[in-house]
């Protein structure tokens, strides 16, 4: 078990288990491996739906990028593919590049499965259906420069050291390239207090119910609450190389976007 000096010194996901850097990202994949069969029904189940309209609304912030003409677009942490699907239809019928990256073979395959049997993703006319590549977020196999956007949707809460993340972001983004990494918020106030109810005692207990799986279900809201507060966030985007970071909630801070600009 990691001590509380060690989890203090990281500054990214801490698993159950996990002692340091490895052995937590290790958890992280093996846990997602685990839920991968249930991980889309789980999703629109315990989120009532509402993630397909963050999906769709994090898209749409990119639309003028989405719009360009050869742009080149990488969706971090892409899981079964859906933040990467939303981009897709927002993009039109523009002939852009977007590849979906995860390191936990078992998502790939699924986004590679929907992504196969979705038509609309494959009509004439429409912009090239996502890639799909096996890779660590942490130690991205792309050169500098070479994204127009990158995004992460309910991903990069997961990355073992969230500096090294923001810095391998930006080094893979062009100057003036931009980043959007959707993520769960901590909301305040009474509806802050009926959901943390809701997240930590309910969305744990169907979460193991339906996936069979331990673990998972109550590692989401402890990886929530560790989870640097948005300004310490924007902060540390900064830090990493952001000329501009913003953040924007979402139904009522549950959720949140934030948006980075590589520095030219
Ligand atoms: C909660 S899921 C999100 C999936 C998807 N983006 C969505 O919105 O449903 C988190 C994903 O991040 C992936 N992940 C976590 N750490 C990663 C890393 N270091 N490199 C690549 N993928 C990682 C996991 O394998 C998992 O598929």
């Amino acid at each position: 078990m990691m001590n509380s000096v060690e989890k203090d010194r990281i500054v990214g996901a801490a698993p159950a288990g996990a002692r340091d850097r490895e052995s937590a990202a290790k958890a992280v994949q093996e846990m997602f491996t685990s839920i991968a069969p249930r991980y889309d029904l789980l999703n629109h189940v315990l989120s009532f739906n509402i993630d397909r309209l963050w999906w769709w609304r994090a898209a749409r912030c990119f639309d003028a990028i989405l719009k360009r003409p050869g742009a080149r677009v990488l969706d971090l942490c892409c899981g079964t593919g859906d933040m990467a699907f939303a981009l897709h239809r927002q993009a039109g019928a523009v002939d852009l590049k977007i590849l979906g990256a995860d390191f936990s073979h078992a998502m790939l395959q699924r986004a590679a499965q929907k992504c196969n049997s979705t038509a609309a993703e494959t009509e004439p006319g429409q912009a090239p259906s996502p890639r799909w590549v096996e890779a660590d977020a942490l130690r991205l196999p792309f050169p500098d420069g070479h994204f127009d956007l990158v995004t992460s949707a309910f991903g990069f809460r997961n990355l073992a050291d969230y500096d090294a993340g923001l810095r391998e972001i930006a080094r893979v983004l062009r100057p003036g390239g931009e980043c959007g990494i959707l993520d769960f918020g901590e909301p305040r106030g009474l509806i802050g207090e009926v959901y943390r109810v809701y997240f930590k005692k309910v969305l744990p207990a169907i979460g193991t119910l339906i996936s069979g799986v331990r673990g998972p279900y109550a590692y989401l809201p402890a990886s929530v609450e560790r989870f640097p507060a948005p300004d310490e966030m924007m902060a540390r985007m900064k830090q990493a190389g952001f000329a501009e970071a913003s953040w924007t909630s979402h139904t009522m801070g549950v959720a949140g976007l934030y948006r980075g600009v590589k520095a030219l």
